[in-house]
């Protein structure tokens, strides 16, 4: 047995290929630097899709444009009561209504679910009137457009960078959930709400908001230490830091901390903000290495995710379900590959209750 299925090779995929000791994380072929910033989300997703749909056309972005059209008709009802739950929850809630098919126009409803339904929710609770997906932008640019009101260039360079980064990565919690769905030969819709509830949990998705309520604790840099070293005594965990398998720096941690240079460069985010999270980084890293000298733990993509998404408008308690909107296209790519190919997945449990005693 291995706890926590550690070291367990549980399915072949053509999908993606994370290093864990080289810090690489490699898509359909390529690594990310050649993906995250330099192709918009659209092209990512067709390039984890490609073999998987018989039908998939070589640029998805009109028919993304036009899925998340149809599936904001469909929503637009049921904000009102999605909006009175925690955002995740309701963003769950609404995706929960989409088809649970396996044909192309089903998965990219299930890309487009997401992504409208955390930026509706999150324009209502701004006080914005709800606006329409515009189709003809990328789903980065719209699901700003539509949270915020207004998007620059560099706002949506910004997040299709992140939702490219997390497209896919090999066969993390939710993902695997995704998998196991779908070795029963249930739908794409199944297999999605099952990597959600996988995903909001704070050792896999739910990280990036306590990332920044650690920040708001530590306050300013001169604090990192004495916090720092604080929490590690009580045997808590920092979070943005540790990783199931990387044992050197997480390689969507660059790709983000590019995307928010660049975010920087047009003064779009809060400079004291940055000096205090790399401060608080520099300090954590050598409070682990001294707490934990066996254990190599690095900044984990939730540390960047949260200064990114913050610094794009979004509120902390929205973050994974942005990360949802992103990974979407990865669950979906494994749920097709494992069902084409993959056995039903049916492990063992070795039983530790008490012996059996014979009927009287
Ligand atoms: N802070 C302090 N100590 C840590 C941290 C951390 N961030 N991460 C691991 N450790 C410690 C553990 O307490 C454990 O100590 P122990 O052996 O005395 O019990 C030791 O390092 C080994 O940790 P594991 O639990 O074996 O590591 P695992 O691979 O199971 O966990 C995980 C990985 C869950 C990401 C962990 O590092 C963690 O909890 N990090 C903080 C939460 C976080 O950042 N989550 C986002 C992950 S990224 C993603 O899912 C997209």
């Amino acid at each position: 047995m291995s706890d926590g299925l550690e070291n367990v090779v549980a399915a072949e995929t053509v999908l993606s290929d994370v290093d864990g000791l080289a810090g690489r994380l490699v898509i359909r072929g390529l690594p990310l630097p050649a993906l995250a910033g330099r192709v918009p989300y659209e092209a990512a997703l067709a390039l984890l899709w490609d073999g998987f749909f018989p039908d998939l056309p070589d640029d998805l972005a009109p028919a993304l444009g036009a899925a998340r059209r149809d599936v904001f008709d469909q929503l637009a009802p049921h904000l009102a009561a999605a909006a009175d739950l925690p955002v995740f929850d309701g963003v769950r809630t609404l995706v929960s209504r989409m088809e649970d098919g396996t044909s192309l126009e089903a998965a990219l409803r299930l890309v487009a679910a997401p992504a409208v339904a955390v930026a509706s929710l999150l324009a209502r609770r701004k006080g914005l009137a709800v606006r329409a997906p515009d189709a003809t932008l990328g789903q980065a640019a719209d699901i700003l457009r539509m949270a915020n009101g207004a998007v620059t260039d560099e706002q949506a360079l910004g997040l299709d960078s992140y939702l490219v980064a997390v497209i896919d990565h090999g066969l993390n919690a939710s993902t695997f959930a995704a998998r196991v769905v779908a070795s029963t030969q249930a739908g794409l819709g199944s297999s999605v709400l099952a990597a959600l509830g996988a995903l909001k949990g704070p050792l896999h998705g739910g990280a990036p908001g306590p990332v920044l309520d650690m920040l708001d604790a530590i306050g300013t840099p001169g604090n990192a230490a004495s916090w720092i070293a604080a929490e590690l005594t009580r045997g808590e965990r920092l979070m943005g830091f540790g990783h199931r398998i990387y044992r050197v720096r997480d390689p969507r941690a660059d790709a983000l901390n590019a995307a928010i240079g660049r975010l920087r460069a047009s003064g779009a985010v809060d400079a004291a903000r940055m000096d205090l999270a790399a401060t608080v980084e520099t300090t954590a890293l050598a409070a682990l290495a001294r707490h934990k000298p066996d254990r190599p733990l690095q900044t984990n993509v939730e540390f960047y995710t949260a200064l990114l998404l913050e610094a794009l408008g979004f509120p902390r308690d929205s973050f994974t379900a942005v990360f949802a909107a992103g990974r979407v296209g990865g669950w979906i790519a494994h749920a097709r590959e494992q069902a084409a190919s993959g056995r039903l997945i049916r492990p063992k449990s070795r039983y530790i209750g008490p012996v059996p005693r014979e009927a009287a």
